[in-house]
């Protein structure tokens, strides 16, 4: 491919998801919201697309970003760019932060993080998650000290410990310590504090948001890049003004306009990871505390793939052959996953 300029392209993995059975009965593996939003947010994507003839209109956009600075309580819309899912956040920040350099970031972290890495033709360097007790701590000195990078990527709370990494003093070390600094605060819902009403507080750190959890929006694909005007302005010129489809401005802004609907969820979320954790426990596993819509689990090793054959999905980590991820789904989706973990731990 004589037109290959990015030649590291060649050499990298493609960004696998997992395979699925055919006959899924619980979905437990994407950390999808399983409740659809309500019918008004869905009204109004469906509204747009009986115009999708027509582009986006700029106006509306502009419209989102008011509201979404006022939900993340940042100071205002030149401080927020949409993006297609925060995915494309995080692609653009590594391309303009790291373009052929290095990024620092902990070990385990999003999965996604290495194929938008490579892409970018950044190296990754890890620094490993500690255990302590019931959940996953970033020592952030060590951290700063063992692995390099232009940027340096942390998401808190983490995927998949579901750990929360760093606090407002620990986001001063890493704002201090490397160029450029991106928390991504895919799960900060379900968590007790947000750092990305801090943005005003750091002028070389970025924030990635995104309506695919707390607003139950995965498939329109809507998340943000939240920074400081000079930086959101210079990364805009790296999209065009049409580049998120109407039907998604249009649910994200029906969203936005009354977001109460996502604490009903988050107050599910929070009551069944405390069920989940005594279910587990009970078996002699080990479920961590976890500040995001999943939970993390260390069983015995067979547990996933025993759960496929019965069509319950949970997510394979790369911490070891016992550990894996398991989503909050419907009460009748966990009802299957308890059932067949108590089956399965008198077999194993
Ligand atoms: C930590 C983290 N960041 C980002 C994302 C991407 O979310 P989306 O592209 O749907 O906004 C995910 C998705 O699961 C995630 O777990």
């Amino acid at each position: 491919m004589k037109c290959l300029k990015r030649e590291w392209l060649k050499n990298m993995k493609t960004y696998m998801l997992p395979q699925k059975p055919r006959n899924v009965v619980a979905r437990l593996h994407m950390n999808e919201n399983p409740y659809p939003p309500p019918q008004r947010v869905i009204e109004a994507a469906k509204k747009a697309v009986e115009n999708c003839n027509l582009y986006p209109d700029p106006e509306r956009l502009w419209k989102l970003r008011e509201l979404a600075a006022k939900y993340y309580k940042v100071p205002g819309p030149e401080w927020v760019l949409p993006t297609l899912g925060s995915d494309t956040a995080l692609r653009l920040t590594f391309e303009c932060c790291a373009l052929t350099s290095e990024i620092a970031l902990p070990f385990p972290s999003f999965q996604a993080y290495p194929a938008l890495a490579g892409a970018a033709g950044a190296k990754l360097n890890y620094y490993n998650l500690e255990i302590s007790d019931d959940k996953f701590v970033l020592n952030i000195d060590e951290f700063i000290k063992g692995a390099k990078g232009e940027l340096a990527v942390v998401d808190s709370p983490n995927n998949p410990t579901g750990s929360l990494l760093v606090d407002e003093k620990g986001l001063e070390k890493l704002s201090k310590a490397y160029p450029a600094v991106l928390i991504d605060e895919a799960y900060a819902e379900f968590a007790p504090y947000e750092l990305t009403r801090e943005v005003e507080k750091f002028a070389n750190v970025l924030f990635t948001r995104t309506m695919s959890k707390a607003f139950a929006l995965a498939g329109l694909r809507i998340g943000f890049l939240i920074s400081n005007p000079e930086y959101i302005e210079n990364i805009s010129k790296m999209v065009l003004p049409y580049d998120i489809p109407s039907a998604t401005v249009e649910a994200a802004i029906a969203a936005m306009e009354d977001p109460s609907y996502s604490r009903e969820y988050i107050e599910y979320v929070n009551d069944e990871k405390k069920k989940l954790k005594e279910k587990v426990e009970a078996l002699g596993w080990k479920a961590f505390e976890s500040y995001t819509n999943f939970v993390l689990v260390k069983a015995k090793e067979g547990v996933v793939d025993m759960l496929r054959e019965r069509g319950i999905m949970v997510r394979k980590v790369p911490l070891g052959k016992e550990w894996f991820r398991v989503s909050i789904g419907k009460p009748e989706e966990m009802k299957l996953f308890y059932e067949a973990i108590e089956e399965l731990a008198d077999k194993l």
